[in-house]
């Protein structure tokens, strides 16, 4: 297959507060012929996802900023369409790191193959990928999450944390959750069965409001948030319950240091255990979450969303999407 060129998403400056259109260049790449031992794959997918804003700063962190004028990165699924690769034949279905590009060159060492199932392909970006483990590894090893916890989960209907729903009402939960619109308050209680919502936009006292969905108190609080979520939830928390801390995304665009929450004494008070926690730091239990994840799906015990924006030129708008709550479910971009 000859392919000339391929679009792929440079980010043009570093952004102050929430990025705008001008962050981002859109470039086209001359395609280099393969030399042996490489394939040419040809993204189908590609993820956005909040963690990427972090990226864009430059300072030290658990993974490196992005540098200017080179193409983001992040989660991609994608297909060999060329090969001079005997282990990666044309065909065969990757997953990788290459996002924000419609095509990329490589060695093999990068890319790993998809499983055959009949799982859409998309789904390794979202549910049964580095969200969906976020959402296993935050409850089950951070969280230690037991039958009959109550468990509370801010941007409950998003792609980690409808996924933390999910896996608490599994495991035999009160699950309440946080949302932005009512719609997505909808979508959880009706097709997720969550036991109450709070509209954190609507609902003038946030406290008020998260205390009345959790009338006998929170022993698990899934946060994703920060702010405000996390200060009304510090003062209705159960004695020795658990805060996993997977994001702060109310404070990712911030332009100015975030005062701590007011009450952090609760921790001293309630002996709450609050620990932090990043997704790759817990791999090693990626098959047993896929394993899993698999089976309830094949049970119809699990479902997902997702929100698509279609275009490698509408990826920075998708991103910028996460922050103002357009997706419902995974934010995905589809390339091809
Ligand atoms: N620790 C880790 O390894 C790890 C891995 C993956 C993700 N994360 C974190 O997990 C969180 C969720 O990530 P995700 O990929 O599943 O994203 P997501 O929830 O699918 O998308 C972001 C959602 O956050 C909500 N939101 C945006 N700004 C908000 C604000 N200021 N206050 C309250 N809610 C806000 C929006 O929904 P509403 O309409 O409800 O506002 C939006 O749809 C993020 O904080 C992310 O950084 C951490």
């Amino acid at each position: 297959m000859f392919i000339e060129k391929s679009c792929e998403i440079h980010l043009a400056r570093r952004p102050e507060g929430l990025p705008d259109r001008d962050c981002f260049k859109l470039v086209n790449q001359p395609v280099a012929e393969l030399k042996e031992g490489e394939v040419l794959v040809k993204n189908l997918w590609m993820s956005v996802d909040p963690y990427m804003r972090g990226r864009m700063i430059d300072r030290k962190s658990y993974v490196p900023p992005f540098s200017i004028n080179a193409p983001l990165e992040g989660g991609a699924i994608g297909e060999v369409v060329e090969s001079r690769n005997p282990s990666l034949p044309e065909g065969t279905k990757v997953s990788s790191m290459m996002g924000w590009r419609e095509f990329f060159i490589s060695e093999g060492q990068d890319l790993q193959p998809l499983p055959k199932t009949s799982v859409d392909d998309q789904a390794y970006l979202g549910i049964l990928g580095m969200p969906g483990m976020t959402a296993w590894a935050g409850l089950m090893q951070i969280a230690e999450l037991k039958k009959g916890d109550r468990v509370f989960v801010s941007a409950a209907s998003g792609a980690v944390g409808s996924t933390v729903c999910q896996i608490a009402k599994l495991k035999g939960c009160y699950v309440a959750g946080s949302v932005g619109t009512d719609e997505k308050a909808r979508y959880l209680q009706e097709v997720l069965k969550v036991d109450a919502v709070v509209n954190y936009k609507t609902d003038s006292d946030l406290q008020s409001a998260i205390a009345k969905a959790c009338p006998e108190g929170i022993d698990v609080y899934f946060e994703n948030v920060g702010g405000k979520h996390l200060e009304a939830v510090l003062n209705i928390m159960n004695d020795h319950g658990r805060i996993a801390v997977c994001g702060m995304i109310d404070q990712y665009n911030a332009t100015s240091p975030i005062p701590g929450p007011a009450n952090l004494s609760q921790l001293i008070v309630k002996k709450l255990k609050m620990q932090g926690f990043i997704v790759s730091d817990h791999w090693e239990h990626y098959p047993d979450f896929v394993q899993q994840m698999s089976q309830w799906i094949q049970e119809g015990k699990v479902s997902w969303k997702e929100t698509v924006f279609e275009g490698i030129e509408q990826a920075p708008d998708a991103f910028l999407g996460l922050f103002s709550g357009v997706n419902t479910g995974k934010m995905l971009v589809k390339l091809s």
